[in-house]
This record gives C-alpha cells, structure tokens and sequence, in this order.
C-alpha cells in the first residue's frame, strides 16, 4: 500500500512537473542592420533588426526552439551561453564543433530543455567574431508555480548587456589580425545595452536611461557580452548585493564594484536608495597585465556610460559619475572574483570530494610559424599564438568534432589532449621570455586534440596562467557543464599547498572563470553529459589564437545517458 502510495505521488509530481513545462519557440532572422553610432552609418549582423538582440525569457523546465534563419552574407551559429545541453550536444552551437556553421541563405532549429538552471545566461554567435553584435540575454526563470528567488523578490529586472564596439567591420578587424599574425586592432567604444553614453562624440541619444523610483529594488541582469575585455561595473551612490553568477545563487555579496569577464553573468540587486537624482552607471576595462614593461600595449581605455534618473527628480541636472577603479586594479577584480561563494539550497548539486580525473593546464600567449595564408605575417618571429598545455587548438575545417565523434569518423581529431605540460617551469615568472632555454616553451604546436572521459568522471582541472609573452587573466569558458571552483591563487599550483585553501562545502558554481593574473585556479566537474564540449579562452581574439581544447564525453550505460542522433535539419559541411 505505502508503496503504490509512492508510486502515485512520483507520478502526480512528474505529472505537475510536466504541464508546467512550456515549450517556447522563436525565430531568428540574423541579417544586416544599419545602426548609427559614434557620428558614423554602419552596418552590422544583427537579430530580428535588433542590436542587441531579443530577451529570451523562459522557465526552468522549459523547452526553447528557435529556428535560425541567416540572411547575413557569412556563416553563422548560434551557442547558449552556459545552458548545460544534456543530450542535446546538437544545440550546442559552437562552429565546427557540434556543428558546421549555418550558410547564408539556409537555416537550422536549435532545440533543448533548460533543466537544472536558473538565472541569467545569454546567447550569441559562436563564429568568426560575430558575436560582436549577435548577442542577447537569456533569463531562465524558477519553475513555473514551483518557487520563487531565494532572493527578496525585486520591483524591476533589469537586463544589463555591456558590449564592445568597432568602427570597422568587426570581420575586417579579424581578418587583417589573422593576415598579419598579431592582436586584432582595438575597440573604438564599450556598450551598455548597444549604447555607447554620452561621455562619446555624438552619443546623446545613444545613452541607455533606467528610469527608478525611490525606494524600490532592481535586480540587474549584467551580461559581459564584450569581445576582448573583462569590465568593471559601478552605479554612482548605489551598491549591489550580488545574488547569482553565471545562472547559480551565490550567498548575499555586498559591493560597490563588479568586475565580469567576457561570458560571465552577474545578477545583482540595487536599492534606489540615493537621493532623488541623475547617476551614472558605467563600465571600463578590466587590464589584467601585471606591471607591464613599458610601453604598455595598447588598449580602449574609453568609458561607456548609462543614466539611471530618478523619476521624481529633474533630468536636467548632469548626472553624478562614479569613482572607477583604475585599468589595472587587480586587487580589485581579485576581491570580487574570490568572494563569491555558493547559496547552497536543499537539492543543489554538491562539489565532489573526490576526483578521478587529475589535469594541469597551462593557459597563456606564444608563438606558432607563420601560416602560408598570413600574408602579412613577420616571418622570423611568427605568428601570435596562445594555447592549453603548449597545444594550440586548430578548429577542424571538413566535420564537426561532434559529428566525426558520433560516427566515429578518422583523421578528424586525436583524443591525446595532454593532462600536463610538456615541461614545468616557473609558469608565472617573467624572466621566461629573457632566459634562452626556456625560449622554445614558447613555439606552441599547433593540432585539434581532444580529452576522452567516461560518463561520469569526476574531472579536477587546474588552470595555470602563464607570463610567455605577458601575464594576463584568462576568462576560461567550458560549454556543457558548470564547475566548482574550488581554489584560486597566485603563482604556481602547489598542490600540497593548495589543498589546504580548498573549498569544498560552498564553492561558487560558474562556466566562465577569470584565472587570476599570474596565478591559477581550480575547477571541478561532473562530466555526466556526453558530446563533445569545447572549453576556451571567451577573449575573442585568444579563441582565434588557439586558447582551447575539447572534452569528448562518451555514452553512459542507459538510453538516459545516451546522445541520441543529430536532428534532420543539422547542418553538414
Ligand atoms: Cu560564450 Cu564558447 O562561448
């Protein structure tokens, strides 16, 4: 009796968990759109004529279908940012590595589940550097009549895209960088919600405006949607108490300043607590590069900048500017970066206190030959390069990897990722690029390797941030899972060391981590997902130089943990 009880209530639960699901569907035409900014006509790939594009506004539990329509004259994909994809590798998005990309003129419908998320994540374009305007928020809701934020519930939300900005085509920009082997050219503009603020020529009527009433609470739903630059975040006379990251409840923190890296989310509530007024919110970079020799390398050190106006009190006034961190304060970002930690409801998954997959990664710049196709590259020095334990990825070019992975296709990827570095050395020191033997740790091979586990693998992977050719913070970004980070330091792993500082009772849940500048951090993962899951540096332009690898997932033992076929519709090279 008590069991057929049982049975009925798992199957009323499943019942109620079922209808409240929704299946949510979208089109999205990507095409060419003409935008004003910065006193100059440009055109751009955009969404639905929109920059930036569309809110998608779901529920956990939730089915998404959104058929991508590309009308844009180059290739394109779509990737949702930190969604987890269980079974649904084919969605992933990633060029050639789930998919081939989607050609002009055709189209392709990405479908999955959200399950086991909630917050803020976002999408964008996963090819080329498109993602410069192809981009939009992603807000996962809590289960549909199920539970509400463990969070006061807020007034408003609020979503915050900061982005980054070119005068030229973003493509060009690519393509002259690839050409000549070095950095792409810099950015001309940040963005906050497509708008570069008035502190720009010619700007007024591009400034996001947040209009707020006194008293009230607004949850902001920041997105680092940029494509080179970590940012730090203020609101003059305002402080957040942050309450999610990357689409997992943190524990209340309190700060004035928020630093996010590209890919990364934060969701933070603000109090219009200020006496009635105008208040600047603005963002500027984030420069990791620890002391630097001079001449330091150029970067966009502009300011961009929206208005949050109290309703009560007169426009006219020039709106108060926060005091920002400096380009360089590391301190700054470290201390946000590493407070985070885990709400840890009843239900959340647990960090494992065991590991059955140990890696070392290192993570850094270096140089590979110059490629007969870069025409304009410097010969006897190379071409710029970055890589994960010296290998440099190189994205297959005739199948993706998840396709050759599912048929078992040859000569498409080796599944010899290394779990160390060729060589260990004082990772984190710059007298690495002075000292003539440690010269050669800097020619970085260049192949598509993968790293094969079994379903289920409990993997614990440190990322070791390397000085080659300058020491800088790496967002490190894995697709199809969010990790622990457990541990985060400066220097060179220890491990001895290390374990002691361990946090394994509430470590912030991310899918994007800053590595701190000239240090390492820890992750942990359950690869309990199989495809194939590409995990990379969401600097763009490191991306393009290599900083990535890919996890090959294999079957579990039940239909449950099986990667069923591709849908009819997937795109092929
Ligand atoms: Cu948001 Cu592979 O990236």
């Amino acid at each position: 009796m008590a069991r057929s009880m049982l049975i009925l209530a798992i199957a009323l639960a499943f019942i109620g968990s079922m209808a409240d699901a929704a299946v949510v569907e979208h089109t999205f035409h990507v095409g060419n759109l003409t935008v004003r900014r910065l006193c100059r006509s440009k055109v751009i790939t955009a969404v639905n004529g929109r920059f930036p594009g569309p809110t998608l506004d779901v529920h956990e539990g939730d089915t998404l279908v959104v058929n991508v329509i590309n009308d844009s004259p180059y290739d394109m994909t779509i990737h949702w940012h930190g969604i987890f994809q269980i079974l649904s590798a084919w969605a992933d998005g990633p060029n050639m590595i789930t998919q081939c990309p989607i050609r002009p003129g055709r189209s392709y419908t990405y479908k999955f589940t959200i399950t086991g998320q909630e917050g803020t994540l976002w999408w964008h374009a996963h090819a080329s550097v498109l993602r410069a305007t192809v981009y939009g928020a992603l807000v996962i809701r809590p289960r549909q009549g199920t539970k509400a934020y463990p969070f006061p519930q807020p007034d408003e939300e609020v979503p915050i895209l900061l982005g980054e900005w070119w005068n030229a085509n973003v493509v060009d920009v690519a393509n002259q960088a690839f050409l000549t082997g070095g950095t792409p050219n810099i950015s001309d503009a940040y963005t906050i919600n497509g708008k570069t603020g008035d502190l720009y020529p010619c700007s007024k009527k591009h400034t996001y405006k947040l209009q707020v009433e006194k008293g009230k609470t607004y949850l902001l739903r920041i997105i680092n949607a940029a494509l080179d630059n970590q940012l730090f975040f203020k609101i003059a006379e305002h402080g957040f108490t942050v309450v999610a990251v990357d689409a997992g409840y943190t524990k209340p923190y309190k700060t004035d300043v928020i630093a996010i890296a590209p890919g990364q989310t934060v969701d933070a509530l603000m109090v219009a607590d200020a006496p009635p007024a105008g208040y600047y919110m603005a963002a500027l970079p984030y420069i990791s590069t620890a002391n630097p020799p001079p001449p330091r390398p150029a970067f966009d050190n502009t300011t961009t900048t929206g208005i949050v106006q109290y309703k009560s009190a007169s426009p006219s006034l020039p709106p108060v500017m926060p005091a920002m961190p400096s380009f360089f304060d590391n301190d700054a970002a470290f201390r946000f970066y590493s407070h985070l930690t885990a709400l840890c409801r009843s239900g959340d998954r647990i960090v494992p206190h065991h590991v059955d997959e140990r890696m070392l990664v290192t993570v850094g710049l270096g140089l590979v030959a110059c490629r007969p196709t870069q025409l304009l590259c410097n010969q006897s020095q190379g071409a710029l390069a970055a890589s994960m334990n010296n290998v440099s990825f190189q994205f297959p070019t005739t199948m993706s990897l998840l396709e050759a992975h599912f048929k078992g296709a040859e000569g498409i990827y080796t599944a010899d990722f290394p779990d160390r570095p060729p060589v260990f050395f004082d990772f984190t020191n710059a007298s690495v690029n002075v000292v003539p033997a440690l010269q050669p740790l800097s020619f970085a091979s260049q192949a598509t390797k993968v790293k094969k586990l079994k379903y289920n693998t409990v993997v614990e992977m440190v990322l070791q941030g390397t000085a080659i050719l300058g020491i800088e913070s790496h967002p490190m970004h894995l697709h199809g899972f969010d990790f622990f980070v457990v541990a985060q330091g400066f220097g060179n792993y220890d491990r001895a060391a290390a374990e002691k500082s361990y946090n394994l009772v509430d470590p912030q849940v991310r899918n994007t981590i800053s590595v701190p500048t000239g240090g390492w951090a820890v992750i942990r993962f359950i690869a309990n997902n199989p495809g194939v899951w590409i995990m990379h540096c969401h600097l763009d332009a490191h991306l393009s130089f290599g900083l990535a690898m890919a996890f090959e997932v294999e079957n579990g033992p039940t239909p449950e943990s099986t990667l069923p076929p591709p849908p009819p519709d997937f795109p092929t090279c």
